[in-house]
C-alpha cells in the first residue's frame, strides 16, 4: 500500500482518502483546487446530511443547468451570477489602485462587433423611450485625461430589453455604440434611460430563485468597457440609484461607485440643442484606469 492509500473510506476520513488519492496529480494547481474543492464539499454534505432523494434533487439540477446550456444561453453563468461567485472571482481579480474606477459582471449580452460612432451619436435606434444624454471622461489616477480610449456601450431599451432578446423587434445593435476620446478625454452620447430587467430566468437557475423567494431583476444600468493602451481594461457598469431593485441586483453587480446621477432636465432650449422634443434624462460620469501591471 503507497502513503497516498490512506485506508478504506469511511465517514470520518472521507477528505483525506478522496485527497490522497490525487498524490499523483500531473498538475500542481488543480490539485490544490480539487483539495479545497473536496474539502469543502465534504464539509457541506456533512453538515447539510442530504437525504439520497436531496442529492439526486441537487444532481438532477445540474443536469438541467448543462441541458439549458446552448450556444447563447450559459446556465451555469447565471448560477455563478446569482450565488455572487462571479462578483466575487471579479473582485479577486480585479483589485484596482486607489482612485480608479471598480469593475462588476460582463454578463451575457454584449456583442463584439457593435459600431463604431461618432461622440455625441444616438445609440437609439428605434425612437422609443425618455430620451438621455450621457457623458463624461475617462482619466488616469492623476487625473489626466486618457486620449484614444476605446469605450464600448450598451444597455437594454426603456422595456428591459437588449437587441439580442429581440431580433426582428429591436434594430440590429440598438443601444449600442463604440466611441473614441480625443486628447480631452472626454466622451458623450445619446441614448435613452435604460429600465431594470430580468435575468434570463425560464431556466433552472430561475427556478432556484423563484424556491428561495428572491426576485431575478437587475437595476437599470448602462454596461462599459473601456480600453486604453497602457491601462487595465475596466468592464463595468453605472447604475441608477433610483431604481427600485438597487439594493437587490440578482447578481450582486452593484457597488456604492458605480452609482450614477440620473439628473431629470427641463430646459427646451438644451432639449433642442441635442435634438430632444422634450425633458431628458442627463448622466455625467467619469472613468479612472487603473494603469497595466508592468507599464510605465
Ligand atoms: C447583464 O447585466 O447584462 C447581466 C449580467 C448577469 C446576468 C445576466 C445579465
Ligand atoms: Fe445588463
Amino acid at each position: 500500500m503507497e502513503a497516498h492509500e490512506k485506508g478504506f473510506f469511511t465517514e470520518e476520513n472521507s477528505i483525506e482518502v478522496v485527497t490522497g488519492r490525487n498524490k499523483n496529480a500531473k498538475d500542481e494547481r488543480l490539485k490544490q483546487i480539487m483539495d479545497v474543492v473536496t474539502r469543502k464539499l465534504h464539509e457541506a454534505v456533512r453538515e447539510i446530511e442530504p437525504t439520497q432523494e436531496e442529492w439526486m434533487e441537487a444532481i438532477l439540477f445540474l443536469t438541467r443547468t448543462g441541458q439549458m446550456c446552448n450556444e447563447w444561453r450559459q446556465e451555469f453563468i447565471l448560477l455563478s451570477d446569482t450565488l455572487g461567485v462571479s462578483m466575487l472571482v471579479d473582485a479577486i481579480n480585479n483589485r484596482k489602485p486607489s482612485g480608479a474606477s471598480e469593475s462588476t459582471v460582463l454578463g451575457p449580452f454584449h456583442v463584439q462587433d457593435a459600431p463604431e460612432l461618432e461622440m455625441g451619436a444616438n445609440i437609439c435606434l428605434d425612437q422609443k423611450g425618455e430620451d438621455m444624454v450621457v457623458g463624461g471622461r475617462i482619466l488616469d489616477t492623476e487625473g489626466r485625461p486618457i486620449a484614444d480610449a476605446v469605450i464600448d456601450v450598451w444597455q437594454a431599451n426603456d422595456e428591459g430589453f437588449y437587441d439580442v432578446q429581440q431580433k426582428g423587434i429591436q434594430p440590429e445593435f440598438n443601444l449600442r455604440g463604440v466611441f473614441r476620446t480625443g486628447p480631452d478625454g472626454g466622451y458623450w452620447f445619446r441614448a435613452v434611460k435604460p429600465k431594470y430587467y430580468p435575468i434570463p430566468n425560464d431556466g433552472p437557475v430561475g427556478r432556484m430563485l423563484d424556491h428561495l423567494g428572491r426576485h431575478p431583476n437587475r437595476p437599470a444600468h448602462l454596461h462599459y468597457i473601456i480600453k486604453a493602451d497602457g491601462y487595465e481594461t475596466l468592464i463595468t457598469h453605472i447604475f441608477d440609484p433610483d431604481d427600485p431593485y438597487i439594493h437587490s441586483d440578482a447578481v450582486f453587480g452593484v457597488k456604492q461607485s458605480l452609482l450614477a446621477t440620473f439628473r431629470c432636465v427641463e430646459d427646451p432650449g438644451r432639449a433642442a440643442d441635442y435634438g430632444f422634443s422634450g425633458r431628458f434624462w442627463e448622466v455625467n460620469h467619469d472613468f479612472v484606469l487603473a494603469r497595466s501591471k508592468g507599464a510605465n
